[in-house]
């Protein structure tokens, strides 16, 4: 799983980092942006998942796939 900072949308309310400070980080003006290039370790996918809930905006993406992709490119 990735997540991902839709700058376009974020409003600078705050909630990812403060739900998710493993994962979010404020810029200079308060807007969230991901930790990490927003890889996503497991024991923190529903952390991730309650700060997209959580955004009033939608601005936090989650990228399901990212892990998958990676699965399925390695040899059985
Ligand atoms: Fe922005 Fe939403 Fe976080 S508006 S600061 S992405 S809670």
């Amino acid at each position: 799983m990735k997540v991902h900072v839709d700058q376009e949308l974020c409003q600078g309310h705050g909630r990812c980092y403060a739900l998710a400070p493993e994962l979010f980080e404020p810029d200079d003006l308060g807007n969230g942006f991901a930790i990490d290039e927003g890889d996503v370790p497991a024991e923190l996918e529903a952390k991730a998942r309650l700060a997209a809930a959580n955004c009033p905006e939608s601005a936090v993406i989650i990228i399901e796939d990212a892990d998958d992709a990676t699965e399925a490119a390695e040899p059985t």
